[in-house]
């Protein structure tokens, strides 16, 4: 049989750098912006071949996502092409992933040069970057603060050392780190087993991970998940509440510092610090999912690198932007936890290969130099300002409440109905966001983004709310 013919796509544009200094000084009055109320990117011109594409690839590819009819073709930095060559300003970053932006120059070269040499060979033997990249993790964690390893603080419970396991995504990292948990817990007793997790989590679709994500959504076609998994209040503070939910069961908690996909909520350090106390006083092992709030996206290296000594964890999780892109996750443990396990207990066969890890090493000297730190922290508090617009603009759609921190922002609603409504506004004037929990969207740019691109996508967001206003969203003040 012969293959079947391929759908062609307009051929791409190259690509211009684009400038965006339509919205510069759009905030210097509290009026909303609307320059941006026009469709300039309708969903609805997708171009006939790429219907036809969509069309045939739908016959084979499983149904599990739902999607606009978008293609994207190519990118540079924050700005991503589709197939009939409009460009895009993405607030997304692949879901927080590209913290360097599409196609970056550096990652290409380490990709190209890579590749060219060797991009897999198997854990049964060592190669060059996977323990490069182990131990930068671990010395800038130090440097950084996380983990209980940072150095000078001469607290008892410090601990000297971390050391990392590399897997091929989020899902799976976490998956090790549940798995470490009942080890260790086994160590102490065959009934050491149960594990807690937090009502808006989100920690992955594999039996594990997903039975420590309560949604339903996610859970019930799949029941029954796996037993022993109880589901406490996000930022409980009430230690007798918490010590119930802890016991001496528990072999592990798993928690979020700040909840990506449940809305952008931020865990208090209170929250987190009684939490460590109780699993220290019943032997459990406390686990910090950073995969999407971690590696800078915060604005600190770790969404928790400066929380006090007795409220860090002993093991965090990894992936989304440690390879810009290219899939990778990663557990780092104590050094006490790292003691447990021993050859054969866990592995993978493309984790920790020397494409992904060499690409990783790139990305974290990058993500880490402190001019890049400097930058990061200037834009984070321009888009803040920017943010702190919103409710008082929009006093019947937006709540006050600030969610999340750094480059990881969430906007809460008051209606429930609005944040995808804003997400397929924006999109049709050619800025891409992403919703969160029931009632937020979600602002997670590359870490590279510019003040000017801020001020564009705010004053695009601006415009869209001014639509929903306009067009009943919100409650009446
Ligand atoms: C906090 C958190 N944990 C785990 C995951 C799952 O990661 P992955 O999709 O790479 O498996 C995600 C993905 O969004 C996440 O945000």
């Amino acid at each position: 049989m012969s293959a079947p013919a391929m759908i062609r796509l307009a051929r791409p544009r190259a690509l211009r750098s684009v400038r965006y200094p339509l919205a510069r000084g759009y905030a210097t009055e509290l009026k909303p912006n609307s320059s941006f109320t026009k469709v300039t990117h309708p969903d609805s011109s997708t171009p006939a071949s790429t219907q036809e594409l969509i069309k045939d690839h739908s016959q084979y590819l499983l149904n599990t996502y739902v999607r606009p009819p978008l293609l994207f073709t190519h990118g540079k930095g924050l700005t991503l092409v589709d197939s009939s060559n409009r460009e895009y300003l993405d607030f997304t970053a692949g879901i927080a992933v590209t913290a360097l932006g599409h196609s970056d120059d550096g990652v290409n070269q380490v990709i190209n040069e890579q590749s060219s040499k060797i991009s897999h060979a198997s854990n049964i033997y060592w190669n060059e970057h996977a323990g490069e990249l182990a131990k930068s993790l671990v010395e800038k964690t130090k440097e950084h603060g996380g983990l209980g390893l940072s150095v000078g603080l001469g607290s008892k419970g410090e601990e000297k050392n971390g050391k990392v396991f590399f897997a091929n995504s989020g899902t799976e990292a976490n998956e090790g780190a549940l798995k470490f948990a009942r080890a260790i817990g086994k160590t102490v007793s065959e009934d050491k087993v149960e594990i807690v997790c937090f009502t808006n989590a989100f920690h992955g679709r594999s039996m594990g991970a997903l039975s420590c994500t309560p949604n339903p959504k996610y859970q019930a076609p799949f029941a029954p998940l796996i037993p022993g998994v109880k589901v406490g209040k996000y930022n409980e503070t009430d230690q007798n509440v918490i010590n119930e939910l802890v016991n001496e069961k528990t072999c592990g908690i798993i928690v979020e510092p700040i909840q990506g996909e449940g809305g952008v909520g931020e865990g208090q350090v209170e929250f987190f610090q009684k939490l460590a106390k109780r699993a220290r006083e019943v032997g459990a092992v406390l686990i910090y999912d950073e995969i999407q709030c971690g590696l800078f996206r915060s604005g600190t290296m770790w969404a928790h690198s400066e929380f006090p000594i007795e409220a860090q964890p002993d093991i965090i999780t990894m992936a989304k932007p440690l390879s810009n892109g290219f899939p990778i996750g990663a557990i780092m443990v104590r050094s006490s936890i790292a003691e447990i396990i021993s050859p054969g207990m866990h592995g993978t066969t493309f984790g920790g290969q020397p494409l992904a890890t060499a690409i990783g090493v790139h990305v974290l000297d990058r993500l880490s130099n402190p001019s890049f730190q400097q930058n990061l922290k200037s834009v984070s508090t321009h888009l803040d300002t920017g943010i702190r617009r919103l409710p008082k603009l929009f006093p019947e759609l937006i709540n006050d409440e600030l969610r999340g921190r750094g480059l990881i922002r969430g906007i809460a609603f008051k209606d429930l109905k609005a944040p995808s409504e804003l997400v397929k506004l924006a999109r049709e004037r050619g800025l891409l966001l992403l919703t969160a929990g029931s009632d937020a969207v979600r602002l997670v740019p590359a870490l590279t983004v510019s003040k000017d691109q801020c001020d564009h996508a705010l004053a695009v967001i601006e415009s869209c709310l001014s639509i929903l206003v306009e067009n009943g969203f919100g409650e009446k003040v």
